[in-house]
């Protein structure tokens, strides 16, 4: 078995020639950064978050079979270098994006933190191995990263999967507030098909019962580590470190909030998988 890839997340091998494994390990990054501390079990409940989804959506997708509880045997295919986002609440970047320059994508007027969308809109970013940034449609086709016919199929794929994903959500008492999909191309038929992996780093999701338009919501997703590394001012120390072009220096995550997090993956996971 070759070694191919280690991402932020994931171990990457090459099984044979049509097919990778992809194993779950217990790394963890916010910000862009990888984290010196390591969350035994995330790597465990994202694979089962991914067969989750993979199983449940109604879109062809990359995977073949689990290999025991954190490994994933996926179809290889031609990456395409766009990472879907689709966003049905102002939140994150986006907020951030919306109130620098009011006219974002048209949003709407006065519309607050956690402001649910009118239609879900399709956001995309780069894919890059240090900082994603917006992409619009526009520079998508001028790029050639896509033709007509592909933007258009993936743009629809995205927001036709978060529909379906944010009413499975809603069913188990979840906003799903936006996600991020990864589309690749089957080497032989170039069709397009669903890739790389959904779970709580790719997805936002709140409770109903504590969601509150106009605040920062309690979120059952990895901002709630992004949120304690705001608070202990490493999001300062990120920003700095890009300016100055160093590398920041992550802080040890307590076991509290290790703890935390797994749990709130855990609850959401049973929830939703439970429906
Ligand atoms: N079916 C597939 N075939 C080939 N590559 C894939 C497939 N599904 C996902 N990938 C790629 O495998 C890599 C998975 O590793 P991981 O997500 O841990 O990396 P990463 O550091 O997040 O990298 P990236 O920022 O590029 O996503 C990603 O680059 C992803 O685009
Ligand atoms: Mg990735």
């Amino acid at each position: 078995m070759k070694f191919v890839h280690s991402g932020k997340v994931k171990d990457v091998y090459e099984l044979d020639d049509k097919n990778l494994l992809f194993h779950f390990t217990d790394r963890v990054s916010a910000y862009d950064v990888p984290m010196i501390t390591d969350i035994k079990g995330k790597g465990e409940i994202l694979c089962k978050f991914a067969e989750f989804w993979f199983n449940c959506l109604d879109s062809r997708n990359h995977m073949v079979r689990l290999d025991g509880k954190d490994k994933m045997v996926v179809r290889k295919l031609k990456m395409i270098p766009v990472e879907c986002v689709v966003r049905g609440y102002l939140y994150g970047s986006l907020y951030e994006r919306y109130t620098s320059s009011r006219n974002i994508a048209d949003l709407g007027p006065n519309l607050k933190i956690g402001s649910k969308l009118r239609e879900p809109i399709f956001d995309p970013t780069t894919k890059s191995k240090i900082h994603d940034l917006p992409i619009s449609e526009d520079q998508i086709l001028a790029k050639k990263i896509l033709t007509n016919d592909e933007l258009r199929y993936v743009k629809d794929a995205s927001i036709g999967l978060y529909r379906q994903m944010s009413e499975i959500s809603n069913n188990a008492g979840f906003i799903m507030a936006d996600v991020k999909f990864e589309f690749g191309k089957d080497p032989t038929t170039s069709e397009i098909i669903l890739a790389d992996s959904l779970g709580p780093d790719e997805f936002r999701m709140w409770t109903i019962d504590s969601y509150k338009v106009g605040e920062e919501q309690v979120s059952y997703d990895k901002q709630y580590l992004r949120d304690w590394l705001t608070k202990v001012g490493f999001r300062d120390i990120v920003k700095h470190a890009s300016e100055d072009g160093k590398k920041p220096i992550p802080p040890e995550l307590p076991s509290d909030v290790i703890n935390e997090l797994l749990k709130r993956y855990s609850f959401v996971y049973e929830k939703i998988s439970k429906i």
